[in-house]
């Protein structure tokens, strides 16, 4: 076990003052969110909980109101509220964001310009991920707004790093189209898995036999996806020899192309619907 001393700590130099990070709401995103950045070295999180009933990791200040948090200044501020609380509850936070300070929205549907409006700041970003961030396997698009410096890009990836994979989009559309594959990805997931385990059912399984067989043949098949070079296409003729069982699942599940249609329509009314949003 080593230790360190005073004069080990003067030798490797000044620290840099950490990284104040104000969370303006921390429901179920922003907890999930919370929950790897509490553990990122050199950032300092207090979040914003007006009904006090939720509960954050012993390292993270608590604050109900702006009353609480007279006198301070912080480097970012995420706002983590409803997109439609945005109007009415930002601008009483504005004051704590210190200079070349950042806003980094969660926010569904409320665009760059509307807070750079309503804030008259132009270091605006928004993140759009999804709920594996709280086991550090999320999916988030990032986008930022024209005003963003590169110290704000490092601040974000240092944040968004710990969550899972992220990938920065160029324009606000790219980022509803990151919300349609992979924001609303989980729930398309959930929603084959669980028709899944129901046809196992079907097949005289118990409900709880049914679920670890499909999720554990997800998981495992997902896994050697990621860790293989080959195509999707390719995985699946590995594991599919001609008129074999797999052979004639496929056939049943993609029959006159009806998987391929029934995506394309997912992905295209999710799409539509966050462009609505806007
Ligand atoms: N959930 C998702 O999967 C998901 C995915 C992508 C993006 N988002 C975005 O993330 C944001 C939050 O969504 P969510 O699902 O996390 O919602 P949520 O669970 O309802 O959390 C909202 C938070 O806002 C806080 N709040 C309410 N009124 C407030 C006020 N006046 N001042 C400060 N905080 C206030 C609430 O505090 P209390 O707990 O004290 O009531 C709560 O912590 C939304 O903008 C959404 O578009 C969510």
């Amino acid at each position: 076990m080593s230790s360190s001393t005073t004069d080990d700590k003067e030798a490797a130099g000044p620290r840099h003052p950490a990284t104040r990070v104000l969370m303006l709401g921390c429901g179920s995103m922003g907890g999930a969110l919370l929950e790897q950045w509490q553990h990122i070295d050199d950032f300092e999180f207090t979040v914003v909980s007006p009904s006090g009933l939720r509960h954050f990791p012993d390292s993270v200040q608590q604050a109900r109101s702006p009353k609480d948090l007279s006198g301070q200044q912080f480097d970012i501020i995420v706002i983590g509220v409803k997109p439609q609380m945005i109007a009415e509850v930002l601008p009483g936070y504005i004051n704590f964001l210190a200079p070349q300070g950042l806003y980094l929205s969660l926010a569904a549907g409320f665009s760059c310009t509307s807070l750079v409006a309503l804030t008259g700041n132009p270091c605006v970003a928004r993140v759009m991920p999804n709920l594996p961030v709280v086991l550090g396997k999320g999916v988030s698009g990032l986008y930022a707004s024209e005003g963003l410096e590169q110290q704000h890009r490092v601040f974000i990836d240092r944040l968004m790093a710990a969550t899972g994979y992220t990938l920065w989009v160029p324009s606000e559309d790219a980022l509803d189209r990151v919300t349609a594959v992979a924001g609303s990805g989980p729930g398309y997931a959930f929603e084959f898995a669980r028709a899944w385990a129901e046809a196992a059912e079907g097949l005289g399984f118990s409900r709880s036999q049914s679920r670890v067989l499909v999720l554990k043949t997800l998981q495992g098949a997902m896994e050697m996806a990621l860790h293989s070079d080959s195509t999707l296409d390719g995985l699946r003729d590995r594991v599919t020899s001609k008129n074999g069982t797999t052979h004639a699942g496929l056939r049943a599940l993609n029959k006159d192309e009806q998987l391929d249609n029934l995506l394309i329509a997912t992905l295209q009314s999710a799409y539509s619907r966050s462009v609505e949003l806007r």
